[in-house]
């Protein structure tokens, strides 16, 4: 097979890193309905848990295995033996099994965490790949807090890892710590200086704490790396992961990046709600790509120039993520073009000066009420009065 350089491999933590939110636990049959969106979605790699931490993530990750058959299973493990062999054996039905195994890579981890050095911590990120890949040839290793770590004990780790056998290596800001220029400069140090990098996908696996996962994301991608991981939404840990939805979207609008993905764009929304609904967690409605007023245009002036030609306001179709369609909401900010442009489509054509009054008493009906709907418009035509009107 021959390998398209800038092809893209998404990997999705939905069902081990999103699923790690207060709250957000899920059934295994819940699991395994998401899993299937997943596939359908065309997402490359399925993290579907972290098998040794209950018996229920591990029965998650053997029906996951079983009930997809596309994407890549992937079990989550500390960098030990112990869970290793949990990992290896929910994995046991997957067709396609990875090991994602790692440990801190950051002073503070290597010290505060582990209590450790950093040559024994060398030792126990080989020896867990070692180990791993005596089971499973697809194995990923997590430098985590790499956002943090020295580049130099982080380039020889991964190195390290590599030669023992890691075919992924995932360079996680575990905090959400880095700049965007920062994270690509570690990328990009990596891809320069890592002997055997060749041998192995660099992952990029961000956090949302200051808001820069998916522009993290991007910058690493930028720089060499071929494996962006994310959730639905952008859940997770804190403030969250990097959303898989605005990474894939970023690349589809911005070609000249040269980037693609695998994804069916147009399963987007409906997956968005599906996970939102199941792990009872409500999409902001200002959220990029899935929120409910992602397509929404509320002021006039957009109003206006919207409908003279979307893309005056619109980069990306709503169609193309599955959304129902744009709206033009009307409110007391909104222009005639607007208004005309919902009385058009009741049916009534007016002219200018019929226009013109029934804007003003719009505008009266608007400053009033929050939400303007058709029975308003067809009551503000037929000159009905005001007086039921709630706010
Ligand atoms: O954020 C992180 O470092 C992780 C690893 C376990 C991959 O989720
Ligand atoms: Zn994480």
């Amino acid at each position: 097979m021959i390998h398209d350089p800038n092809r893209v491999y998404v990997f999705d933590t939905t069902l081990r890193d999103g699923e790690q939110v207060p709250g957000c636990q899920l059934t295994t049959p819940e699991k395994i309905e998401i899993a299937r969106e997943l596939e359908a979605l065309g997402v490359d790699i399925i993290e579907a848990g972290f098998p040794v931490s209950s018996p229920g993530d591990f029965q998650s990750v053997v029906e996951i295995s079983k009930s997809v058959s596309k994407p890549t299973v992937c079990a989550l493990t500390r960098a030990t033996k112990g869970d290793i062999d949990v990992a290896v054996e929910s994995l046991h039905y997957a067709k396609r099994p990875r090991i994602h195994t790692g440990i801190g890579s950051s002073d503070m981890h290597i010290k505060h965490k582990f209590n450790s050095t950093r040559e024994k911590i060398l030792e126990r990120a080989v020896d867990a790949v070692k180990y791993a890949k005596r089971f499973v040839e697809d194995i990923e290793f997590y430098a985590e807090d790499a956002g943090r770590a020295d580049i130099h004990y982080l380039a020889q780790m991964i190195e390290a890892v590599i030669a023992a056998g890691a075919t992924v290596v995932n360079i996680p800001d575990t905090n959400g710590y880095c700049l965007p220029n920062q994270y690509g400069e570690k990328i990009k140090f990596l891809k320069e200086n890592v002997q055997n990098i060749d041998k192995a996908i660099i992952s990029v696996h961000c956090h949302n704490d200051l808001g820069l996962a998916t522009a993290n994301s991007i910058a690493g991608l930028e720089n060499g790396a071929r494996q962006i991981e994310g959730t639905i939404n952008g859940i997770g840990e804190r403030a969250g992961n990097t959303s898989i939805e605005e990474v894939v979207m970023i690349l589809k609008t911005h070609q000249k990046l040269g980037l693609h993905t695998n994804i069916n764009t147009r399963n987007f929304y409906e997956l968005s709600h599906m996970v939102s609904t199941q792990m009872r967690m409500p999409v902001q409605p200002n959220k990029a790509i899935v929120g409910s007023n992602a397509f929404a245009h509320s002021s006039g002036i957009h109003q206006d120039g919207f409908l003279k030609n979307r893309e005056n306001y619109e980069i990306i179709k709503p169609e193309d993520v599955g959304f129902p369609s744009a709206s033009i909401v009307l409110t007391a900010r909104s222009g005639r073009h607007a208004l005309s442009f919902h009385l058009e489509r009741l049916g009534h054509h007016l002219d200018r000066a019929e226009l013109d009054e029934t804007y003003k008493s719009f505008l009266t009906l608007a400053d009033n009420k929050l939400n303007i709907n058709d029975d308003d418009l067809l009551t503000l035509v037929y000159g009905q009065s005001f007086s039921k009107v709630s706010k």
